[in-house]
């Protein structure tokens, strides 16, 4: 049985950026839904895996699309709490920091790229900065519930989530102010620079508690 992780700040920590009522509603709430749902299809197996992680391919392999939606909805949102932080981060540095301006010219056109992404994304979704297997940076939109941990062909650096749950109370409409919000105020460098170290060593980096 999986447990809704704590978040790795206080509620109110990323206002005005992110408010408490969001952050209550969507981890008290969103997630915890999804992390209930996931427990409940695993009680109805006998062969229910360990790990979110082997919840997720399992689920992909089985084409199980209830188990799948609700597991990785869990896992993404465990990964996108972390992807975010109240601390004032600067710009990446090191190796992320060079493959983002391999992969983009420089920071700003990765921002503007990733904007432009996270809203032309149509409906519910994922925006993710990924790192393929030759280390290369990527930005990736994904549907729904999919996410990089349903295949190895990438590793996971970064994600906004782009559910109107995610920005309505504070933002209503206007996706692009909270995709400004995120890549200018929230997204948390010092883990995405983790994920890319660890991408570099062939390690998958963040997991889900269990
Ligand atoms: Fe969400």
């Amino acid at each position: 049985m999986f447990k809704l992780l704590d978040l790795p700040f206080d509620a109110a920590a990323l206002e005005p950026h992110m408010s408490r009522d969001t952050l209550n509603t969507h981890h008290g709430k969103h997630h915890a839904a999804y992390i209930n749902k996931t427990n409940a299809f695993l009680k109805e197996r006998s062969n229910a895996p360990a790990t979110l992680e082997e919840v997720v391919l399992l689920a992909r392999r089985e084409n199980d699309k209830k188990l799948f939606n609700n597991a990785a909805q869990a896992w993404n949102h465990g990964f996108f709490w972390h992807s975010l932080t109240p601390e004032a981060q600067g710009e990446p540095q090191g190796a992320l920091r060079g493959a983002i301006e391999k992969a983009f010219g420089d920071l700003k056109t990765f921002g503007l790229e990733a904007k432009a992404k996270g809203e032309g994304h149509f409906a519910s979704g994922w925006l993710w900065l990924v790192a393929d297997r030759s280390g290369a940076a990527q930005l990736v939109d994904l549907h729904d519930a999919d996410t990089p941990v349903a295949d190895d062909t990438y590793t996971p650096l970064s994600v906004c989530d782009l559910w109107e749950h995610a920005y309505y109370l504070d933002y209503k409409n206007e996706r692009g102010r909270f995709l400004d919000a995120y890549l200018n105020s929230l997204i948390n460098w010092r883990f995405a620079e983790r994920q890319y170290e660890a991408a570099q060593r062939g390690e998958r980096g963040w997991t889900y508690p269990v």
